[in-house]
This record gives C-alpha cells, structure tokens and sequence, in this order.
C-alpha cells in the first residue's frame, strides 16, 4: 500500500468532507437557502469561440445500433478497436452531449434539450477532442460545439501523447486515435445552484460519460475514464480559465486491445503546450465566483506526475462495505438476456430519453427493474486504484410487479434484492426527493450511495470526484435502461442525511451521491430528433431558458 502523501490527500474531515458536510440539504438549509434566481443574467448553455477554425462536423453518419442494454454494459475487449473517423467522432459527439429535441415556450422562445440529462437543464460540461489525424479531420485539440455541431480548432497537432503523459503516462490515452476531455463551465451550474453546484460537475458529466461509452461500445471502440490527471496541465492544454472552467475527466475512445499493456513512451519538454487564451463570448453579463466550488476542487488537485502516479497506485484492500445481516426476504433479480442486434437499440433509447415530468400509477415489472439494476451496475471502467465499483444501490419500492413494496439494497455478489423492511414507503420516497411530488409518483425510487469516509480514506480528496462521478455515469445508464425498457426516468437531488437515515441501519455509513426515480412516463413522451441541428449564432445566445 502507498500512503496518501500530503495535504491533498489527508482523509476523512479533508476539504472534501467538509465541503460534502457544508452543502447537505435539509428542510431548513432549502427554506431559508434566500437565494434567488437572476433570470436577466441567466448563464448561455452555449460556449462560442469568436476567432478560432471552424470545421462543421457531418451529419450522415451512422446511429449506435447496439442492444441498449448490451451497450451500456459492456466494453469491447478482446479484439481491436473499429477504426475511427470524423464521422464516428460526431456519432460520439452527438449522441452523447448533442441537441436531440427542441421545445418552444411561448414568449421566452425555443430551447434546445440534449442527448444527456443536466441538472437544471443548465449544461454545464463542455466536450474536447484531443485525437491524432482521423480520416476527415486533422490531429488537433478542438473544442465540440453542440449548438452548431461543429469543432473549433484550438491547436494543431498530435498532442495525444502530452495528454497521456498528464496522466500518468497512461497507454490508453496515448494509443487512442482521440480522447474526448470533459470540463465544467463552472458559473453554469452555480447561478442557480451555488455552492452545491459542484456535485453537479460530477453528476452533469457523469451522465454524458454513460452515453459516451455506451455509443463507443455500440461504434466497437474500447474506452475508458481516466481521473487521475495533472489539473493545471490538462487546463492549460485546452486554453480553460482559471477559476472558471476546469477538465473533470478524460475518456480515451478506440484504443487497440494490446495498447492498455504498453508504456506510452517519455515525456519531452518540448511537447508542453505554450498557453492560449482563446476568446469566447460571455455567458452572462456579470459571473459570480463561488469560492467553496474552487476551495473543494482544487483541494482534490494532483500537481505533477508524482503525485497522479501516487492516486493512480495507491492500491489498498477496501474493508467489504458494513452491511447489516442479509435479510431472510432476498429477491434474485430477473433479469432477461439481450442479443444484440435485438431489442431496443442504443439510439432510440438516447433519442427518446427526456426526464419524466409526471409518473402514471402503472406499475412497471420486476423484470424491468432487474435489468435497470443488472445492467447499469457492472463494468464502469473508472480505472480506480481501490476496487471496481463505489457504489451500493438502495432502492424503495412503490409499484413494481413481482416485488413486494418497500425499501432494499441490491447485493450485486449474490444478484438479488436484499428486502430491508416491508410497508408502504411512497410518501418517504417524495419527501426524501426534496418532497417534490414527481417522486412521489415514481414506481421506484433508487438512491445510489458510496461509504464516503473510506473513500476520501483510500483515494484522499480526490476520491470524492470519483465518487460523484460514478454515481453519474450509474445515473447515465439508469436513465437509458430505463428508456430501453418503454419506462421514463428522472434524476433528483435528495435531503442527504435523510437518505441515510430512512435506509439505516444497512447504510449506517453510506453517503448518498445521487437518486433517480423511474416508472411509467403518465404522458406520450415525444421522440427526438434524428440530425443534429445547425444553430446559428444568435440562436445559440438565445437558447437558454430554463424550467
Ligand atoms: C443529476 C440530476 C439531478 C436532477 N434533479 C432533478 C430534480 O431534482 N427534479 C427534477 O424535476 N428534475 C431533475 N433532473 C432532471 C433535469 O431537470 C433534466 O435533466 C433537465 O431539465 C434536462 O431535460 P431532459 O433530461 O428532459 O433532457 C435532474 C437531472 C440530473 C441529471
């Protein structure tokens, strides 16, 4: 084992602990939060460049044909990855973070809705390519632009290498044709939701690495998510801005299966990028800096190669989660196997998603719910020094055919719900949702949790982005599994300690990340979109109302 080294890494009561602690909700923090929304300097869901390269991206290419469930599930290994184009580039792109359905609002004009869900519809998360030269476009950084669909040039070059070498040197960066570089707008998301807002970077770009990995695997392409990284170098190599904008994870797409084993080469100096300062248009007339967002993220920072090298080995066995004795009331999941050229596939899952804004009493089926939490729950290939998984899901149940009514936790070693306690558990469901009357309607309601204080033990500070990020890309995949299935789905905050509390003792000392309702959509849900649009500029300015 390798001990956490300094500061960044100290543990439980470490900057992240105290920043989960400080931005909890409760009935009294969301009465008397006094915050008010300024639509006037509402934040654009748009970043545009006004000087760089433009390269419109094509929109003839092929839709993710995989089993839906298949595709969130697996990762192709053992042959080598399909080549990659420009056009599979902007299936990747478009499935995973383009506009897939508009809606007009009378009066406040047409708003534009996206292949991934965002809390608050406020879209956060940016999207960078870093590839070497593809067929249709040459090796550069580029930054994708959903609203025009379109790449801006921000360096020439094959700078695949360099990234790998932020990275700890990781093979898979440097043997992908392109790696696909999440950052966080962070005025975004803060404008409305302040301090707790940075969960969200997590959640946001967590829910966009589920579509992305699943569209890599319907594409055939290996893929990964990389956390460790050196922040200011990956910042620095996109041109973000301090204290504004921030990389959050890298995913490397199409790498051959023999590449993950080879060493990625030195680093030479000559390949750090010089600094670039491109301009974009404002997002908003005034930002407002929240300081605990930057205080908790950069407390998580990894510096230099030693210490990204350091998260990346700190291997230690995880003590096996305290759970309470199984229950005498276990339910196997049942789960139905998928072909992959059968069933739901992967693009009308993304292209009908849209969270669900009422749920009908219908109840949804066991098997439904079986195959929401077998497919969704295995395979993340977060790459973490520790174990697998972050994550334990628990669940209430309120109208699921086949499964009892009440609350449980799935036990993924034995495949079953582990029943907690039994009754009628609806109206908790809602209020632990921040007693929003949606999830009061949801058949069920899941929570996905980590054991936060082992976490920020084993991976320091850091490990809390990890956690955060998991639990979106778990999310990411509920959601499409969900849709898979003909059922609707939606994503909820939740009053923390309440969580805990109501699935207690089992989750004594289990965090909740995040929560998400599913069930029978109470209304005929439109489809999306097939080609992406082309906005122009003035569209993507005036696109940003939100509900
Ligand atoms: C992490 C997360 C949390 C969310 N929380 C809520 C919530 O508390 N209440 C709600 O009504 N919708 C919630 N949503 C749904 C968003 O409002 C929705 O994703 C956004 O409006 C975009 O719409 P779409 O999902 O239909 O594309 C959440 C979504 C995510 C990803």
């Amino acid at each position: 084992m390798i001990a956490p080294p300094d500061s960044n890494m100290n543990g439980p009561g470490s900057k992240a602990s105290e920043y989960h602690e400080a931005t909890k909700h409760s009935e009294v923090s969301v009465r008397t939060s006094g915050h008010y929304l300024d639509w006037d300097n509402k934040p654009s869901p748009f970043k545009v460049y006004t000087a760089l390269p433009l390269q419109d991206l094509p929109t003839d290419f092929l839709k993710p044909a995989l089993n839906a469930l298949i595709a969130i599930s697996t990762v192709p290994k053992d042959k080598d990855s399909a080549a990659m184009g420009v056009d599979t580039l902007a299936e990747l792109l478009f499935f995973s973070a383009g506009i897939t359905r508009e809606v007009k609002v009378q009066g406040r004009g047409t708003f534009y809705f996206r292949a991934a869900p965002a809390t608050g519809a406020l879209y956060p998360i940016e999207l960078y390519v870093v590839c070497k030269k593809l067929e249709g476009l040459e090796a550069g950084v580029y930054h994708f632009s959903p609203g025009d669909f379109s790449l801006s040039r921000l360096r020439g070059g094959d700078w695949t290498r360099t990234l790998s070498s932020y990275a700890g040197l990781r093979p898979d960066i440097s043997a992908a044709p392109a790696s696909i570089v999440l950052t966080s707008m962070a005025w975004r998301n803060s404008w409305k939701y302040q301090a707790r807002s940075y969960r969200h970077w997590f959640w946001d770009g967590g829910v966009i690495a589920a579509n992305l990995l699943a569209t890599a695997s319907s594409a055939g392409l290996r893929s990964s998510v990389v956390l460790g990284f050196e922040d200011e170098a990956v910042n620095r190599l996109l041109g973000l801005r301090a204290r504004k904008e921030a990389a959050i994870a890298i995913c490397p797409l199409g790498m051959s299966a023999s590449a993950s084993g080879q060493p990625a080469g030195g680093r030479s100096p000559d390949e750090l990028p010089p600094p670039i300062d491109p301009d974009f248009l404002p997002l908003s007339r005034t930002e407002v800096e929240s300081p605990d967002v930057w205080e908790a993220h950069e407390a998580s920072g990894l510096r230099d190669f030693s210490e990204v090298i350091t998260w990346t080995k700190s291997r230690e066995e995880r003590a096996p989660s305290p759970t309470a004795p199984l229950s005498d009331r276990s339910y196997p999941l049942e789960r139905t196997l998928q072909r992959p050229d059968e069933g739901p596939d992967l693009a009308q899952a993304i292209l009908r998603r849209g969270s669900t804004r009422r749920f009908s009493p219908e109840p949804i089926t066991y098997e439904q719910l079986s195959n929401v939490l077998y497919y969704s729950t295995r395979g993340v290939p977060l790459g973490l020094p520790s174990r697998e998984t972050l994550l334990e899901t628990y669940l209430i149940s309120n109208a699921v055919k086949g499964l009892p009514n009440g609350s449980y936790r799935l036990d993924r070693a034995s495949g079953s719900l582990e029943q907690l306690r039994s009754g009628e558990f609806r109206d908790v469901g809602g209020y632990l949702c921040l007693g929003q009357p949606l999830f009061t309607g949801a058949s069920a309601v899941l929570f996905l949790m980590t054991e936060l204080g082992e976490d920020l033990r084993l991976l320091g500070d850091r490990g809390y982005r990890a956690a955060q990020f998991e639990a979106g890309v778990a999310a990411g995949r509920m959601y499409l599994a969900s849709y898979a299935q003909g059922m609707g789905a939606s994503g909820t905050t939740f009053y923390d300690d309440q969580v805990t509390e109501f699935f207690s003792p089992s989750a004594s000392k289990m965090t909740p990340m995040m929560a998400l309702g599913i069930g029978v959509p109470g209304y005929r849900a439109r489809f999306g979109r097939v080609l992406p649009k082309r906005l122009t500029r003035e569209q993507m300015a005036a696109g940003s109302i939100s509900r």
